[in-house]
């Protein structure tokens, strides 16, 4: 067997595409290794979204390099492909910085890697081609999916026509394109025969999910998660990313009316100015997305919410800051994401003159960070005491632990012996630590006492 490390930076669509490269890889006799020592192939997955990410790629390509030249001293030969939405942005400039570099191949592309690695010489296949790649990936095999636990991703959607004034995605991965129902569902009942329980649906814009039906109808994300969550053994799912302009009201009242459909939600504001959101092409005023936070939270009270933030977009002033503040105090994420704007080129934005100063910058991203901690912790304290559904993943920290999530995305860690990975028990929320929950397993008053509470929730 001749040996791939796979390493994908970014965001879940990376990790996806990752394994369906190493699935394809798999049939081409290579197995998958840990670590870049000794693998014939290195394939880095890139992420273009901040320069900080690009950087890191090219840091990683000069280490690379000296492996490269190391292991052939040993009569090895290393190829090198750079994939992802870096490939796909700067493929040639990423030939010209690193001659180390053998393949560079896009996020459309790598259904191709077989016949581009039978290529002798640099190659750079960065084609956003109108057929899609879906219907050429091999299945996975069972072992691999086992191999890789009981949570999986499955990609539904990709692309972007959003065009955010500061992002490179639309670029990067093309337009909005919806993979055909049958053939997710397909992908769900391997996943599910081979042991996985908990799937998200991925996809840059996943709630913009506009796929052919079985029926010929077009389906909508609410319809196909219905069917998702018919497929046996799928215990949990969730979606991400979504944008607020495509949160339709069939997918908020699956909310309230699909039991599998877990209580959380990542539905990104990036900023509270009405100003900022108008100059970032958003498509949302700060009070729209307050009254959709409103109907969501009606159709499921205990929803977990989440959000990525930017600061310093250019022309952000002080007022501006304060209403992203006032926003996320009003709201209380549960959890969110927040960076410092990064110019990206090609982007509108980029050519914005206001640019905000680093030290401002960095002082609202302290300043928001801190404010998101605090609601996250508050979140995470409102759960002590309470008996929630969790799914036991993996070993945890300590022998004698478990590691599993519960219904709101939270690590949780029990004190068990006797459960197995894959089991979903009744756990009593003791104490909440800075990263993780730790709880006991329920006894039959804590259940009967849950069964009280959700009845007055209900009433
Ligand atoms: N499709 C998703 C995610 C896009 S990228 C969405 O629409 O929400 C993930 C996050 O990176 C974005 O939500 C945004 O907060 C952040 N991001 C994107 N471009 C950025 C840039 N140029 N500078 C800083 N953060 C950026
Ligand atoms: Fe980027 Fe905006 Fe599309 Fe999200 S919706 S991927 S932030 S352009
Ligand atoms: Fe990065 Fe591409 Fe995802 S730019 S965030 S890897 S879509």
């Amino acid at each position: 067997m001749k040996k791939v490390h796979i390493k994908s930076f970014g965001c879940q669509m990376n990790v996806y595409d990752g394994q369906r490269m190493a699935d394809i890889l798999s049939h081409q006799g290579y197995e998958e290794t840990a670590t870049p020592e000794g693998a014939d192939l290195i394939l880095l997955n890139t992420c273009h979204i901040r320069d900080r990410a690009v950087q890191k790629v090219y840091t990683e390509l000069g280490k690379l390099r000296d492996l490269k030249i190391e292991q052939k001293a040993n009569g090895q030969y290393t190829k090198i492909v750079v994939a992802g939405c870096v490939a796909q942005a700067e493929g040639a400039e990423i030939q010209r910085r690193q001659p180390a570099v053998d393949l560079v191949v896009g996020p459309q592309a790598y259904h191709r890697l077989p016949e581009l690695l039978a290529q002798t010489g640099r190659v750079v296949d960065t084609d956003l081609p109108i057929d899609d790649k879906f219907g050429y990936l091999p299945a996975p095999k069972p072992a691999a999916i086992v191999a890789r636990g009981i949570s999986a991703f499955v990609t539904v959607q990709e692309g972007c026509d959003k065009f955010c004034a500061f992002c490179v995605v639309p670029y990067t991965r093309g337009a909005e394109f919806s993979r055909p129902a049958a053939q997710v569902l397909v992908e769900v009942e391997r996943l599910a025969a081979a042991g996985v329980q908990d799937v998200t649906l991925i996809g840059q814009n996943v709630n913009a999910y506009h796929g052919e039906g079985p029926d010929g109808a077009v389906w909508g994300l609410a319809r196909l998660m219905q069917r998702v969550a018919e497929v046996p053994g799928i215990t949990r799912i969730r979606y991400t990313t979504s944008h607020p302009r495509d949160m339709g009201d069939d997918l908020i009242a699956a909310h309230r009316d699909l039991p599998q459909l877990m209580p959380f939600l990542h539905l990104p504001v990036q900023a509270g100015s009405d100003r900022i959101l108008a100059a970032m092409n958003r498509k949302h005023t700060g009070d729209e997305y307050r009254r959709l936070i409103d109907k969501i939270r009606q159709a499921r009270p205990d929803i977990a919410l989440s959000s990525d933030f930017i600061v310093g977009f250019p022309g952000e002033s002080d007022d501006d800051f304060e209403d992203t503040i006032k926003l996320v105090d009003e709201i209380g994420f549960a959890s969110s994401y927040s960076f410092k704007y990064s110019p990206r080129p090609g982007t509108p934005a980029a050519d914005l003159r206001a640019q905000v100063p680093a030290a401002a910058m960095h002082e609202r991203l302290l300043r928001l960070q801190e404010r998101i901690e605090h609601h996250r912790q508050a979140f995470n304290h409102a759960m002590v005491g309470r008996t929630v559904e969790i799914l036991l993943e993996r070993v945890g920290r300590h022998p004698g632990q478990l590691a599993g999530k519960s219904p709101y995305l939270q690590a949780v860690q029990i004190e068990t012996q006797a459960n197995q990975i894959g089991d979903r028990v009744q756990v009593v929320i003791e104490r909440a630590g800075s990263n993780s929950l730790f709880g006991r397993k329920a006894g039959p008053e804590d259940l009967a006492a849950k069964d009280l509470a959700t009845k007055e929730l209900a009433a």
